[in-house]
């Protein structure tokens, strides 16, 4: 199977590097291009084997399977340029929340999935969420999820909870890593620790956390109990945060939807020429 990558920017070159240090897809069975062909170009250099394509048109004739990793507001030109050259069996993924499976279904003739990375799977870690379009099969599901399952869990969503569910695995790394990074601050300017010293401790504690609330039993809820003992330390702070926190989560959730739909409006306003229900 010869897999296309269209776009490595950010996120096409942490899939494209993430598959082929994981074993997942060979370099030699990777195809991919980018608007700035010399990116692609620097990739290739890094990993032998790697080919890189002229045109999206090329990469689109030659891959069975084949993610587009190009902004939304990039969508259009990629369409326009690949849609000849698909076929209905081909299968395609995107990679952008705002672009909608019945977008790609209206423009294009093969099969359309929805994959959203995380930065996670950078390190082969975190989850990769998967939207199917009813065009694709058992077996083209299981084939993506195959691949993924080297870089991620796998997991798969509803359309209508793509937003949501891209909050938490997608922009979640960077919330938390600002978490982190106010935590830091503080500790260093509060108490004059070191600030490299300060980034281990809360690094370390992140993952140690991950690992307890996937596979060490405990719940958000349970493991705050478990530590906050009655009267303590911990009890102390998590009572504040309670207190200045209240309705930010809220607040945050909101502040992605809206974004995300004047996203979906711009994204059809280019499809369509005009905005559509
Ligand atoms: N970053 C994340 O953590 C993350 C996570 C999940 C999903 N995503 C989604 O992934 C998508 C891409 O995000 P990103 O952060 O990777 O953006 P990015 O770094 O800007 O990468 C986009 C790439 O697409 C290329 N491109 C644009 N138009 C093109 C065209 N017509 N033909 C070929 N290549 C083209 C750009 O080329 P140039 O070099 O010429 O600009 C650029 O390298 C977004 O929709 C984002 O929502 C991102």
């Amino acid at each position: 199977m010869r897999v296309g990558i269209i776009g490595t920017g950010s996120m096409g070159s942490v899939l494209i590097e993430a598959f082929i240090r994981s074993g997942a897809i060979n370099p030699e069975q990777m195809l991919v291009t980018n608007r700035t062909i010399g990116k692609a170009e620097l990739l290739a250099d890094s990993y032998p084997g790697l080919q890189v394509a002229r045109s999206n048109k090329e990469v689109a004739s030659l891959t069975e399977l084949l993610f587009i990793c190009v902004k939304p507001q990039e969508f259009k030109p990629v369409i326009e340029e690949i849609q000849a050259h698909l076929s209905p069996s081909q299968l395609l993924v995107s990679i952008t929340s705002p672009v909608l499976l019945r977008h790609l279904e209206d423009h294009l003739p093969c099969k359309i999935a929805k994959v959203i990375p995380s930065i996670t799977n950078y390190v082969l870690s975190g989850v990769t969420l998967c939207i199917y379009s009813d065009r694709c099969t058992p077996e083209d599901k299981e084939l993506l999820e195959n691949v993924l399952s080297h870089i991620s869990s796998p997991i798969r969503v509803s359309e209508q909870y793509t937003r949501i569910s891209s909050d938490l695995s997608s922009c979640g790394p960077a919330f938390l890593a600002y978490f982190v990074q106010k935590f830091v601050e503080a500790a260093v300017e509060e108490t004059g620790i070191a600030e490299e010293e300060a980034t281990v401790l809360a690094s370390e504690m992140l993952l140690g956390t991950g690992k307890l609330l996937t596979t060490g039993g405990f719940s958000p809820a349970s493991l705050q109990k478990r530590v906050a003992v009655p009267g303590g330390i911990t009890a102390e702070g998590l009572r504040l945060m309670e207190k200045e926190l209240h309705g930010v989560f809220h607040d945050l959730i909101r502040a992605t939807h809206a974004k995300y739909n004047e996203d979906v409006e711009k994204v059809e306003s280019r499809l369509y020429g005009t905005k559509v229900d």
